[in-house]
């Protein structure tokens, strides 16, 4: 088996999502999920684009009854929870680097559901799933200034791994930013490093060339407006939640957060970066 290690540390993931979830709570929305929602309707709520998405993903993983499924990446937990409780799947299983989401997961003490202090870099299953979903978190697979033949390498081995866990008729459903229209030099002058530290983004062509030896393509959709508007609601519900958010996490941490959704949603309009979603099926089945 590669050897990978190439991504954020635990150290850089807990310096981003290691906050209490109260604090994530107070301005996420009852979806309580950290990436971008999918918004088909112009009029869509914040909380029924973030139901989107979280359908869009059981479906294009085709998550159903007595079903495993495995979430790379997983929060606190929304899509553990819905497979069981919305797609009647048999067991849920997370992995994430961030302690305080793993204790919140077990605290919620769902049937079927657990979730594991754990890089998929070391995950090993003891039996396939059906279904594996990965929404947000390919963005740290990655650290900066990694060549691009190296990058590939690490991209091709999550792929190579997702497909060897798979059933024969396994799905894989992806989101991850990419980067979009930008030239190097704002690119170089980008702050996303300082936002989530040891973290870099693949290119569309990136993910779809990893994939290739491992994995079919059957769908993608590119919808930056969708993060656009996700991060302006975002912004909406720290800043309404002004004194609560400093209380919890402090005014530096506050700001930082604030600043990090007014910034990111203008370079999602602007379509400096993508937000992309890809269906991968196994080959040769
Ligand atoms: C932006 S959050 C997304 C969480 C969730 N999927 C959602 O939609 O709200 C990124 C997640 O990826 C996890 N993560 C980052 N690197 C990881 C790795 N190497 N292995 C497993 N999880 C990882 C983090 O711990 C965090 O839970």
């Amino acid at each position: 088996m590669t050897e990978i290690n190439t991504g954020a540390s635990r150290e850089a993931i807990e310096f981003h999502y290691d906050m209490p979830a109260e604090f994530f709570a107070l301005w996420l929305g009852k979806s309580m999920t950290y990436t971008a929602a999918r918004f088909t309707r112009p009029d869509m709520t914040l909380d029924e684009a973030q139901l989107d998405k979280i359908n869009y993903h059981l479906n294009a993983a085709q998550v159903g009854q007595g079903h495993r499924m495995l979430d790379i990446g997983c929060g606190w937990g929304t899509l553990l929870k819905s497979s069981v409780e919305l797609r009647g799947a048999g067991s849920a299983h997370g992995l994430t680097l961030s302690p305080l989401q793993q204790k919140y997961i077990s605290s919620l003490g769902l049937p079927n559901v657990s979730a594991a202090l754990q890089s998929y870099e070391h995950h090993q299953p003891d039996k396939p799933y059906d279904s594996i979903i990965s929404v947000g978190a390919f963005e740290h697979f990655v650290k900066p200034g990694i060549p691009r033949e190296e990058r590939l390498e690490t991209y091709s081995e999550l792929f190579r791994r997702c497909a060897e866990w798979m059933t024969r008729d396994g799905r894989f459903s992806l989101q991850t930013m990419t980067w979009g229209d930008v030239g190097q030099t704002e690119r170089d002058m980008n702050r996303i490093h300082e936002i989530f530290p040891e973290s870099d983004l693949p290119e569309i062509a990136e993910v779809i060339e990893a994939a290739h030896p491992h994995l079919e393509l059957v769908s993608m959709e590119n919808r930056p407006e969708d993060y656009g508007r996700t991060l302006a609601e975002w912004a909406k519900g720290l800043r309404a939640n002004r004194e609560r958010a400093i209380e919890i996490v402090g005014d530096e941490r506050y700001k930082f957060y604030l600043d990090s959704c007014k910034g990111g949603s203008l370079l999602y309009r602007r379509r400096r970066f993508y937000l992309c979603r890809f269906v991968f099926r196994r080959r040769g089945r």
